[in-house]
């Protein structure tokens, strides 16, 4: 039974982060002319308009998209996450924030192909409203085993988002075994995971991190921001994502971006970030 609704979290500091990530990555592909395949292995809605009661009960945006919107300039770096979020708002309000899909479905051109899964009937659903058009593919379904069975794509470069709701503890071992699958079939793919920092009684990062350095892939970059100090028992203090096989100096633009970023996210003194690599 699938309970996780991304609506409730829709432009948190999770979110700024995860998309900052995939838009440098998705910029650097566009770099090239030639195709890119782009794989959204847990998709959700696609996209969310920020005044749905849903996203408004406890309006996490505001502490995450909401605190960058108005300082844009601060961060020409993001233009291309900044971007993505105008071209389906009007001007410069914020209303509707892009997920995954819709952020990939910005830098999308003729020759690049998107695959996206999502397991949840409904936001399958709603992922096929917002969005269809050439190039695109839907497929209800489970994203790691999706993942799996559409290796090696064609176009034969690209990103892979690996974005669970890590409800299930299952899902730390499945991106994994999912990973060390995947790079047989598609060793020179870009992959990006990301993983929740949790209350030390329940946080499972460090052996994440362990298990995907020893796949065998060459680099191995990891950026955590943490929004405020960690609680013992319960709730989430940050985010982080695992860049396996990360695109031409990415690493150089986490550490321009993250210093600024985590100041601006901060919740209390306890906030911050790392940026290192793993392999
Ligand atoms: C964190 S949300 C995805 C958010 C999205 N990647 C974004 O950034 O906008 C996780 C999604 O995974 C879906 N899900 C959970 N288990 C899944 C599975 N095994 N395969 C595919 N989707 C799954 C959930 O229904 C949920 O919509």
């Amino acid at each position: 039974m699938l309970s996780y609704r991304h609506a409730f979290h829709a432009g948190n500091h999770a979110d700024v982060l995860k998309h900052a990530v995939q838009a440098f990555i998705l910029e650097s592909l566009c770099a090239k002319d030639k195709g890119y395949s782009y794989i959204d292995t847990h998709s959700g809605a696609g996209g969310y308009t920020l005044s749905h009661e849903w996203t408004q009960k406890k309006a996490e945006y505001q502490g995450g998209i909401a605190r960058l919107w108005n300082k844009q300039e601060k961060w020409p770096q993001l233009s291309g996450y900044f971007n993505a979020i105008r071209a389906i708002n009007a001007g410069d309000a914020l209303e509707h924030y892009p997920g995954s899909p819709l952020l990939a479905a910005h830098f999308q051109r003729p020759q690049d192909r998107l695959n996206l899964m999502e397991l949840h009937h409904n936001e399958v659903e709603l992922l096929r409203q917002n969005l269809s058009g050439d190039g695109v593919a839907i497929h209800h379904r489970d994203g790691f085993e999706g993942l799996v069975g559409l290796l090696p794509p064609t176009p034969k470069r690209g990103l892979v988002l690996i974005d669970p709701p890590y409800e299930l503890k299952e899902d730390y071992q499945r991106v994994a075994s999912t990973l060390q699958k995947a790079r047989k079939r598609w060793p020179i793919g870009i992959y990006a995971v990301w993983y929740p920092l949790l209350a030390r009684a329940v946080d499972r990062s460090e052996g994440l991190k362990q298990a995907l350095a020893q796949l065998g892939f060459e680099q191995v970059l990891c950026a955590e921001l943490s929004v405020q100090s960690q609680a013992d028992d319960f709730g989430m203090h940050g985010s982080g994502m695992i860049v396996l096989n990360p695109s031409w100096k990415l690493d150089e633009k986490l550490a321009e971006l993250l210093p600024s970023l985590s100041q601006t996210l901060a919740q209390d003194q306890q906030a911050g970030f790392t940026l290192e690599w793993l392999k």
